[in-house]
């Protein structure tokens, strides 16, 4: 893989796409809709179509600032980011024969599975508009996939809860830090760098195009974490849990969150391996950077 168009490059997923892409030597050029109106089929396609990337990668979305609470009042631009750009991503990428990884999201389920273990990409979400028990952020995620059924050259790496080394209103470990109070529920996460590489890894490694959970293996609680962090010195308050998801929703969501475990079984059987939950969440508090 020689060039890549990165679209949505300058958002905390993409920030991290741009520095692995530069870590590992591979060209790219960043489309922002700053410079390219890339919700503009036809404009999108004659920048591509001059660019001739070998594959672009999708990490462009909305998310909802500070928390998916905010998508609530901003249905129409979350909708546009969410669901509408990957169909008019893919409409481009299969006209020009691009191959191509869209950035998703594991929060279109809630739970497990009922043996207990971590929802795999056979799975219907249960956490959607057609489950309807979602927040607007997780129906249109979900949204999202299904524009994408059956395209062709097409990845769908699903992330869960972003986390890594790295001090940022963004990273969970930091609002673990900062939040007054935590919620303790049991979670598949993913470390930003690890997802980023995975990510990349499926072109070079040219594994099956198709959905992959590209989350650490396991899954942890925020009691874990921060027991962990307060081990390393990251935390030194007191912590104050919430007793219950009920008493989290009356006191501090005005949505419903999704709470859930995750397979990672589909990517490493395809020969990408992520490090164990636990290892990756003790580096990131060895590591960590104020
Ligand atoms: N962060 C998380 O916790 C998390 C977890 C799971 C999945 N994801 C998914 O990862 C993707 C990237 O998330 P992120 O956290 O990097 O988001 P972000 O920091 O808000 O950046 C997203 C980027 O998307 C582009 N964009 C395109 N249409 C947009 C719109 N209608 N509204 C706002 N931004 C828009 C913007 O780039 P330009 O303006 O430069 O084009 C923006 O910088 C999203 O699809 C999100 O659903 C994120």
């Amino acid at each position: 893989m020689n060039h890549v168009v990165l679209v949505g490059g300058s958002g905390y997923v993409g920030q991290a796409f741009q520095e692995i892409l530069t870590k590992r030597n591979i060209s790219f050029r960043n489309f922002s809709r700053k410079e390219i109106n890339y919700y503009n089929p036809a404009k999108l396609k004659a920048a591509l179509s001059a660019e001739k990337p070998d594959a672009l990668i999708n990490a462009a979305g909305y998310t909802g600032k500070p928390n998916v609470d905010a998508c609530e009042t901003d249905k129409a631009n979350c909708l546009l980011g969410n669901a509408v750009l990957p169909g008019i991503l893919r409409e481009v990428c299969e006209d020009l024969d691009i191959s191509w990884g869209h950035v998703s999201s594991g929060c279109i389920y809630t739970g497990n599975r009922t043996d207990g273990t971590g929802f795999t990409e056979e799975d219907e979400p249960n956490f959607n508009f057609r489950t309807n028990n979602c927040s607007f952020y997780s129906g249109t995620k979900a949204l999202g996939e299904e524009v994408l059924e059956d395209a062709s050259k097409c990845y769908v790496w699903r992330l869960r809860i972003p986390f890594d080394e790295r001090n940022n209103p963004r990273n969970y470990l930091s609002k673990l830090m900062n939040y007054e109070w935590l919620l303790d529920a049991e979670n598949s996460i993913s470390q930003r760098f690890e997802y980023v590489n995975a990510c990349i890894d499926s072109f070079t490694k040219k594994i099956p195009y198709g959905i992959y959970n590209v989350t650490n293996p396991g899954s942890t609680t925020a009691r874990e974490i921060t027991k962990t962090m307060t081990d390393h010195g990251l935390i030194t308050k007191e912590l104050k849990f919430f007793d219950s998801e009920e008493e989290f929703m009356s006191r501090a969501a005005k949505t419903p969150r999704s709470n859930c475990l995750m397979s990672s079984e589909k990517l490493s059987d395809a020969g990408i391996q992520l490090s164990e939950v636990g290892e990756a969440i003790e580096n990131a508090c060895r590591d960590w950077v104020a």
